[in-house]
């Protein structure tokens, strides 16, 4: 009996101290991310921050699902701000998602709910009015809702798409610290 106490002993003490292993392992990988949350600008810093992230070696990546010609991953319930949303999209090895067409337009808007807004990382940070993707930084396709860009609040440079449900279903500016809904996409292409 003694023995068998002495055993369990010595494992749940091998047990606890490869744990601490793994933990302190997990605690040397840094997130760059981490940083930008204490950044006041959005838009600081971002080109820096994403060529530090390791880009994840799955593809796709969990969760992404094909809509049209390209993976997307649509976050229906949780809302973040911008910057947050741009994170949990690096952390899930996409971005934040441009669209490539019409067509595509049409295919993500259809799976969203209406007079909801989900953020995307088509953005005029570098130069305002010329909207690029946060991804590629090539120049996004526009499909703006009725009277936008409309630059209204001072901080107003955060892009989300929204469907009226009306036929005026299309992308909107907005602050970048309200907290929306959000689409990620899995490629750099666009
Ligand atoms: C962010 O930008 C500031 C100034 O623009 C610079 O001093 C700082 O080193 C940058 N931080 C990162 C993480 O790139
Ligand atoms: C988003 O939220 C984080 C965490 O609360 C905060 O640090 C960051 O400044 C916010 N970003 C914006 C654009 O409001």
């Amino acid at each position: 009996m003694l023995n068998h106490t002495a055993v369990l002993f010595f494992v749940l003490l091998t047990g606890s101290h490869y744990g601490s292993l793994a933990g302190s392992e997990d605690l040397e990988i840094q997130n760059p991310w981490d940083n930008l949350f204490q950044i006041q600008n959005p838009w600081d810093n971002l080109s820096t921050l994403l060529k530090n992230i390791p880009k994840k070696t799955e593809f796709p990546p969990p969760k992404f699902r094909l809509i049209g010609s390209r993976y997307f991953y649509i976050e229906q319930q949780i809302e973040q701000n911008w910057t947050t949303a741009a994170s949990t999209c690096r952390q899930m090895g996409g971005y934040l998602a441009a669209i490539k067409d019409e067509e595509e337009a049409q295919a993500i808007i259809a799976r969203l709910s209406p007079f909801v807004f989900y953020y995307v990382g088509i953005n005029d940070h570098e130069i305002k009015r010329s909207f690029v993707s946060l991804a590629s930084g090539k120049p996004a396709f526009l499909k703006w809702s009725k009277g936008e860009p409309d630059y209204v609040f001072h901080d107003q440079n955060c892009v989300s798409i929204f469907n009226f449900n009306d036929n005026d279903e299309g992308l909107m500016l907005g602050p970048c610290s309200n907290k929306h809904n959000f689409i990620c996409q899995a490629d750099v292409e666009i």
